[in-house]
């Protein structure tokens, strides 16, 4: 089997793909590529021409730096366009002397899958919990197992059928197959967190360009996921339209100059910018942009505590907070001003891997970490399909994101093994 993947990560500001390997417990990115992507607005794809451009130009990139070709991709779908929803599934085991086979393990999967889901939902990915041989509970691998009855406890990754056509649609147009679909933040979480993290109660927080992704692990378990349409584009926007520059000029002013806190401005430079109309040069104050710039990220801080609060995360959260994507990561002061809106302890994330050794990269190297993890138990099928008619459980369409414990437990222990 392969142990090499390719992930996708279609993100609000760009396209990213990276080709990965797993060679001898060590990860490895074998090619990287990136582009500029418009058809993506606050996490989905609003226009699949310019999303389509975007992969091609990515792959291409990719393909040349590491001399291989892509023919196939998992990619990430956002938190919030998909759930997880828990099933359970039974078979009576066939063999007639009663050893669990590969087979059984695929056809209990399956048991687990038939589910009713909405008209506008799909299932697209299922995580066994735990499987059970005659009422023992607790087993992560029954095959050779000895028993009748056989059983496992799964969480089905459910999503809205708009946004997973518009994934496939966008992959099939760039001329490439899907591998499998990614909930965004079990992804993100294998390439950001650590064991103790996860074990101990942490809010990991993906603030990209358009949105923020904030999830939170307990006991190895994603418990909570919510995405916000907030993130670093809002604070360019306000510098371009508060100081009437180009959105560009403001970019640039922001990664260059930007900072989480007025206090943090020692002496009041002026910057000089090419006026907005063509006609003369334009006068910034670095005290005005730190003003803009405090302002918009206290409230994007704001809405996230907000959202931990509401839904009683805050007070647990004994590994505090991560924070990782490019919104935020970069600016400067910013874990500071973080920790003192949190009042927990606050960790600047990113993948600690060579080549995408930056918060940009959290949700395309957290895929590949994932798939990776996914393909090597590949006996247990994860692929979609069809809900069954005999419906054994009705899925509102209100549902929460519920996870049990148990379910990261198996990337937990494949990220184990890198270390
Ligand atoms: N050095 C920097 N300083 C400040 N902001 C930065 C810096 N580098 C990148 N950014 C901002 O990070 C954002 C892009 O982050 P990221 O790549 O994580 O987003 P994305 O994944 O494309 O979007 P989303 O997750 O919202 O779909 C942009 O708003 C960009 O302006
Ligand atoms: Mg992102």
């Amino acid at each position: 089997m392969s142990n090499i993947v390719v992930s996708l990560d279609i993100g609000s500001s760009k396209v990213c793909v990276l080709i990965a390997e797993l060679n001898k417990k060590q990860f490895n990115i074998l090619g990287v590529g990136t582009s500029e992507c418009k058809g993506v607005k606050k996490g989905i794809i609003v226009d699949i021409d310019s999303t389509v451009d975007a992969i091609k130009n990515a792959v291409k990139q990719a393909e040349q730096m590491s001399n291989r070709e892509i023919k196939s991709v998992y990619v990430n779908i956002c938190g919030g366009y998909a759930n997880l929803y828990r099933n359970k599934g039974v078979i009576a085991v066939t063999r007639e002397d009663r050893e669990i086979t590969a087979e059984d393990v695929k056809r209990v999967m399956q048991a687990a899958k038939v589910v009713a889901v909405p008209a506008d939902k799909e299932i697209i990915d299922i995580i066994p919990e735990q499987f059970i041989v005659d009422g023992y509970e607790e087993i992560r691998d029954p095959i050779g197992m000895v028993g009748v009855r056989l059983e496992v406890d799964a969480n089905l990754v459910v999503a809205s059928c708009t946004s997973v056509q518009n994934i496939r649609r966008s992959i099939q147009k760039a001329g490439l197959t899907l591998d499998g679909i990614v909930l965004e933040p079990l992804g993100t979480a294998a390439a950001i967190l650590n064991e103790d993290e996860m074990e101990l109660g942490v809010a990991l927080v993906d603030v990209g360009a358009e949105t923020t992704d904030i999830s939170v692990f307990k006991k190895g378990s994603l418990v909570f996921t919510k995405v916000i349409p907030v993130g670093g584009n809002h604070i360019t926007n306000d510098i371009s339209i508060i100081s009437k520059i180009s959105s560009s000029d403001a970019e640039k002013i922001k990664k260059q100059y930007g900072v989480a806190s007025v206090k943090l401005v020692k002496n009041d430079d002026i910057i000089k910018i090419n006026n907005i109309a063509g006609k003369g040069e334009k006068e910034i104050h670095l005290s005005d942009v730190a003003q803009i710039m405090d302002a918009r990220i206290s409230e994007i801080l704001f809405l996230i505590r907000k959202q931990l609060e509401e839904n009683n995360m805050l007070a647990s959260l004994s590994a505090g907070v991560v924070i990782t994507g490019g919104g935020l990561f970069n600016i400067k002061g910013i874990q500071d001003v973080a920790q003192s809106y949190f009042d927990v302890p606050v960790r600047l994330g990113y993948p600690n891997y060579i080549g995408v050794a930056n918060p940009t990269y959290a949700a395309a190297t957290g895929i590949a970490i994932y798939s990776l993890k996914q393909k090597r138990t590949s006996s247990i099928s994860s692929k979609s399909v069809n809900v069954s008619d005999e419906a054994a459980v009705e899925i509102d369409d209100e549902y929460s994101l519920e996870a049990k414990p148990g379910i990261i437990e198996k990337i937990k222990e494949f990220f184990a093994d890198f270390f």
